[in-house]
């Protein structure tokens, strides 16, 4: 499939953006291995969570349709999986393939977990030791690099841990694995990353202590199935967030989005370069922030971005690419390699395909400098399959001259199918 954009004048309206995919992934697994009943209202209904959905009804748990537009999970209790039949099938998703060696280290029966041609490729070694320390029998291809990844279930030893690259994912997974371990398991982060896993695991009562930079889990606690109400996802309000502050006289209110500080990077660097963002009708639910955010066309200048502020951002960064294009000055990103290792490697995709449009962007080994502002042309466009590049693109081809097309754009159902129509309501409004 192909998106084709063109320049448009302005954005505005009200929207609401889909569910959270982090917390959509957690409340599927968690609500899982829960005693009782999980509602689940506003759960991203995209390929990624359909992934880690169809993986736990292989593991045996009965997940429907509730009403209200919710989703009932029957949990089956921290020991009520069963072994699947066939190979588990993550597709796309990081989220899911690492999460889930973590859970299945825990399970007494055998399990394979496999993936598309991007999941087969990235790395799997920072989950894999980890897991084996504890005393999980965890195989993959080269000594555990990479996926498929073969799983047979132990009894798991606790585990003190400092994680050696700052991933959500990561210590996700070995919180799972906690949860199924024969004592305390202690992670620390040198850098915080999101804490959804945390959060979640707290209203389902697990035997959790918080103390940064330190996680500690009890594992043997069984988890209390709740409902959980889940915000629209900053990540894909992102998308609009920055082309509402760099297309002049817009103005828009995105609805109900996730505001956890772990992962409002995003606004915090674009308010330095000085967006006019605000954040109303805060208010907590199911242990996790939302608001509405308003947005308002400025005039924007560069930015320096460094290791410490990458993990509340790093999805978000290839639209901070975009969004410097159209600054005063230089935008500095430095410490973000992790950003190779993603869906593709989105430094090298951000940094080929602006270059296309003339952008005035380098590539740097972490990160990318940009000097703005650029007036851009458009052109045609790879997605590199990665739903995030597929979107920053369409933000850009927003103010190009003439038309910009972005090949392979349907990995946008990834994360966020129902992006375009979004776009369009924005656009004619
Ligand atoms: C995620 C964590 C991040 C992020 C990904 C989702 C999560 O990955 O990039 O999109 O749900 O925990 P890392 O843990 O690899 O940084």
């Amino acid at each position: 499939m192909e998106l084709v954009l063109e320049k448009v004048n302005q954005l505005k309206g009200n929207i609401f953006v889909p569910g959270d995919k982090s917390i959509s992934h957690r409340s599927l697994i968690l609500g899982s291995i829960a005693q009782g009943e999980t509602r689940v209202y506003n759960l991203l209904n995209s390929l990624d969570c359909l992934s880690t959905l169809e993986c736990m009804r292989a593991l045996g748990v009965e997940i429907n349709r509730g009403g209200n537009n919710s989703l009932k999970i029957e949990g089956k209790g921290l020991y009520g999986l069963e072994e699947p039949k066939d190979i588990l099938d993550v597709g796309n998703s990081g989220t899911t393939i690492r999460l889930l060696a973590g859970l299945l280290s825990g399970q007494d029966f055998y399990s394979v977990l496999n993936g598309d041609a991007s999941i087969r490729k990235r790395p799997m070694k920072r989950v894999v030791e980890p897991l084996r320390l504890m005393g999980a029998d965890i195989w993959g291809r080269k000594n555990g690099q990479f996926a498929p990844l073969s799983v047979r279930g132990n009894k798991l030893n606790p585990l003190h841990y400092t994680l050696p690259v700052a991933s959500a994912q990561v210590k996700s997974a070995l919180l799972l694995a906690g949860l199924y371990a024969t004592g305390e398991t202690v992670i620390r982060e040198p850098l915080s990353t999101r804490d959804h896993t945390e959060r979640m695991l707290e209203i389902m009562q697990a035997d959790l202590k918080i103390s940064h930079p330190e996680i500690k889990v009890m594992g043997g606690k069984e988890l209390r199935g709740t409902d959980i109400f889940i915000p629209g996802d900053i990540s894909s309000a992102a998308y609009f967030i920055a082309a509402a502050s760099i297309l002049e006289d817009s103005q828009i209110t995105i609805r109900q989005v996730g505001v956890n500080p772990t992962r409002t990077g995003i606004i915090e660097i674009l308010k330095k370069m000085k967006a006019k963002i605000e954040t109303l009708n805060y208010q907590v639910k199911s242990n996790e922030p939302q608001a509405d955010l308003k947005i308002e066309y400025s005039k924007l200048k560069g930015v320096e971005i460094k290791k410490k502020n990458i993990p509340f951002l790093i999805d978000e960064l290839p639209l901070i690419a975009v969004v410097a294009t159209q600054a005063q000055g230089k935008t500095v990103v430095s410490g973000a390699r992790e950003l190779r290792v993603k869906e593709t490697d989105r430094i090298k995709a951000i940094v080929n395909e602006l270059k296309k449009m003339g952008a005035d962007i380098e590539e740097k080994k972490d990160g990318f400098i940009v000097t703005g502002p650029s007036r851009l042309k458009g052109a045609v466009c790879e997605s590199y399959n990665d739903h995030r590049i597929a979107m920053s693109l369409a933000v850009v081809a927003l103010l190009t001259e003439g038309k910009t097309v972005i090949k392979n754009s349907e990995c946008i159902d990834i994360s966020f199918p129902g992006f375009e129509k979004t776009l369009q309501k924005l656009i004619n409004s």
